[in-house]
């Protein structure tokens, strides 16, 4: 379906849960409050938005969190919406720390691709940044899904007051594993509101530096707004997802569902249509309770505006935590 500003929207990231095992500081601080179990949408209910967001055009689902992979049966819920007609692709984004444990469970649900959060290559910096000490797991799982012939993209926050120089630990990754390595510009959501972060712009003339035969790549890698460079040597790419130096709205493909079933227009708003509201309020047979649920999945992409107002942060009016809204 298209929005009002005529952009196709064809993607959706769900949260299905907001809770997480790490306690990254610009995501989700120590002592946080978590919704009741109940509050959250069943597997059943999700599915059953995901069919209706089919029939709306929506083809790709990205499986989030908080981490997705501490909510229990979350690679079976993967198997089960890789088999909604209309769906293409699924994919998962994880910390990695439980990604080795699930991995053969992933695989059998016909998970082919990951994307994997991880700052930096430095065990003492893993900890002062996510509160704990897993970092060997996240490698761990790493190799594993690479081993395995997943499809993996390796997503770094850089923060100034943390590993801004743990760029060129990152990099080794792409060397030496055919995996893509993103940059992300840490937008002021959330904890995010109180870090700096690194440019990417100036990140891109550091690497062109320490890389003169860096070239741009334009292949697609995936479903977003990555642009990609190649570098001689390297297994794997380097991307940078710019959403403050380098704002891609215009292109902008997707929606967001909460794990209680908000459904986001944009990570900037704090606007949402509910969708849990319409699955408990109608029977499960009752004809209508379809219609409903298309009718609040079209307001949602409807909703979209036309931009971000990250610039202006007066603006803003969304004020969860990237934790329970899934990045
Ligand atoms: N800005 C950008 N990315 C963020 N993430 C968490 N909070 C922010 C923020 N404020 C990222 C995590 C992870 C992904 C799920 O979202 O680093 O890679
Ligand atoms: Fe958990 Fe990811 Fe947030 Fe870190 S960034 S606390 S791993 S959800």
């Amino acid at each position: 379906m298209k929005d009002s500003y005529g952009r196709t929207i064809d993607y959706m990231r769900i949260s299905i849960t907001d809770r997480c095992n790490l306690r990254c500081r610009y995501c989700m601080p120590e002592g946080i409050e978590v919704i009741p179990m109940e509050d959250l949408l069943t597997f059943e209910e999700i599915v059953e938005v995901c069919t209706q967001a089919a029939l709306l055009g929506i083809k790709k689902l990205k499986v989030t969190g908080g981490e997705p992979l501490v909510r229990r049966g979350a690679p079976s819920l993967i198997g089960m919406l890789k088999k909604i007609p209309g769906i293409e692709d699924v994919t998962l984004t994880t910390n990695g720390v439980f990604l080795k444990k699930y991995l053969n469970e992933l695989l059998e649900n016909g998970l082919r691709s990951v994307n994997i959060s991880l700052d930096t290559r430095d065990e003492k910096v893993y900890q002062s940044i996510t509160g704990r000490d897993d970092f060997s797991m996240v490698m761990e799982g790493i190799e594993a899904a690479v081993g395995a012939g997943m499809k993996v993209k390796i997503n770094t926050v850089l923060l100034e007051q943390c590993n801004a120089e743990e760029w060129p630990g990152m990099l080794e990754l792409a060397r030496k594993y055919p995996v893509d390595v993103r940059f992300i510009e840490i937008m002021p959501i959330g904890m995010g509101r109180n870090y700096r972060g690194v440019s990417n712009s100036e990140l891109i003339k550091k690497l062109k530096e320490k890389y003169p035969s860096m070239k741009k790549d334009d292949r697609i890698h995936g479903n977003g707004p990555a642009k990609y460079y190649t570098i001689p040597g390297f297994l794997g790419s380097v991307g940078v997802i710019s959403a403050m130096h380098g704002k891609f709205c215009d292109q902008c493909n997707r929606i967001r569902m909460s794990a209680q079933g908000e459904i986001k227009p944009c990570l900037c708003y704090g606007n949402a249509v509910d969708v849990r509201k319409v699955l408990r309020s109608y029977e499960k047979k009752d004809v209508q309770r379809k219609e409903a649920l298309c009718r609040v999945l079209e307001e949602a992409i409807i909703k979209k505006p036309q931009a971000h107002c990250f610039e202006k942060r007066e603006e803003i009016t969304e004020n969860k935590k990237m934790v329970s809204i899934g990045g």
